[in-house]
């Protein structure tokens, strides 16, 4: 009997931050290594999904490739075999089986897809795609193919999850038993634990979180980041006139983020961080600690993604596309004598 899969898609944009690196990044590779043993985790770079809204496609390879060196950089092991890396358009299966599955799913319950929904509202009526509309079908093929049980994804996509779990429902009435279903999210939380991560505040206002679409990145520090300038950024952070570092997010919202972000940084508690600077006088000596963190932070990681091994990188996404495409086509096999496209 194998071992129960976790899967999830990973994207990396070239305009990460440390919100998006302690926030989503770590947890996840953190989540792999630890259920390796008795999960087959399935992380995947979702690239058939990069162009449902329009982008420069003489960058998207050079992207995809960049997803993996980043995720390697941030600690991924390459050589566990228990966790797969692959990329979704090397496997045809996922093509394939969004085209079946797109037949058993309604119309009326794809409009109602809140992403879609945002989305589409933010762009010209010439711009809308049938991509963009299927979106949630090929995502529901990505996770069915692999029968997968657990599906760690942000807020925005558990509707998706939802009717990947209503699509399979439906097949499986229909054809017998085809496809695992999918926990349901309230499960899914619990796994995972809801509301692992604390968010990262935007240094300049402390009552958003850091995000890349702040405007002039002032507030943000991206991963790309010249570390001096980095360290400007910290030295400038909007704090308060209490003149004494506490952790107290409600009143000295600043220094509390200064306090987890320094935390995050030499991974131990906001606590321990409060408890050793606690009633510090001068803010200035308190953001220059914070802004050598860091820069050495920033320094560290963009030496590792400059060394990570590309030959290795791709010798692990090839290996692990051979891999899972024999459990991806077995799936679709299933499902074309099911439909009545090959002999039972
Ligand atoms: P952004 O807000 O910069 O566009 P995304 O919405 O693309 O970031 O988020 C990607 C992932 O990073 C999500 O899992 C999200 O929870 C995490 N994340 C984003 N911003 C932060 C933050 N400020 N602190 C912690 N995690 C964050
Ligand atoms: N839609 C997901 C996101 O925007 C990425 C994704 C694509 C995914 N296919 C998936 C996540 C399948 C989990 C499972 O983050």
């Amino acid at each position: 009997m194998s071992k129960p899969t976790i899967l999830t898609g990973i994207r990396a944009n070239n305009d990460l931050h440390i919100g998006n690196y302690f926030g989503a990044m770590l947890p996840l590779i953190d989540m792999a290594k630890h259920h390796s043993d008795e999960y087959d985790v399935n992380l995947f770079i979702p690239d058939l999904h990069s162009f449902t809204t329009p982008i420069d496609h003489s960058q998207l390879f050079a992207s995809i490739m960049n997803n993996a060196r980043v995720y390697t950089a941030a600690g991924l092991p390459l050589d566990n075999d228990s966790i797969n890396l692959y990329r979704q358009s090397y496997i045809p299966a996922h093509s394939e089986l969004t085209i079946l599955l797109n037949n058993f799913t309604g119309f009326g319950e794809m409009s109602r897809m809140t992403q879609f929904k945002d989305k589409s509202g933010k762009l010209g009526d010439g711009q809308i795609s049938v991509g963009l509309f299927d979106y949630p079908v090929l995502m529901a093929a990505d996770i069915l193919l692999y029968n997968a049980t657990y599906v760690p994804v942000g807020d925005d996509q558990t509707q998706h999850l939802e009717i990947t779990r209503d699509i399979a429902e439906r097949m499986n009435s229909k054809f017998g038993e085809l496809f695992t279903i999918p926990e349901p999210v309230a499960k899914q939380h619990e796994f995972f634990g809801k509301d692992q991560g604390l968010r990262i505040k935007d240094l300049v206002d402390p009552s958003k979180k850091m995000s890349k679409s702040d405007d002039t990145g002032r507030g943000v520090i991206f991963l790309g980041d010249d570390p001096e300038a980095a360290r400007k950024k910290i030295m400038s952070a909007t704090t308060d006139d209490k003149a004494s570092v506490a952790y107290d997010k409600e009143h000295q919202p600043g220094i509390s983020n200064l306090i987890d972000i320094l935390a995050l940084l030499r991974g131990v508690s906001p606590q321990a961080v409060a408890a050793e600077y606690q009633g510090m006088e001068r803010y200035g000596e308190f953001k220059s600690i914070v802004a050598d963190s860091v820069a050495e932070f920033l320094t560290d990681f963009q030496s590792r993604l400059a060394t990570v091994d590309d030959a290795a990188i791709l010798a692990k996404l090839e290996r692990s596309e051979r891999a899972v495409s024999e459990i991806a086509n077995a799936t679709l096999l299933r499902v074309q004598k099911a439909v009545g496209l090959r002999a039972q």
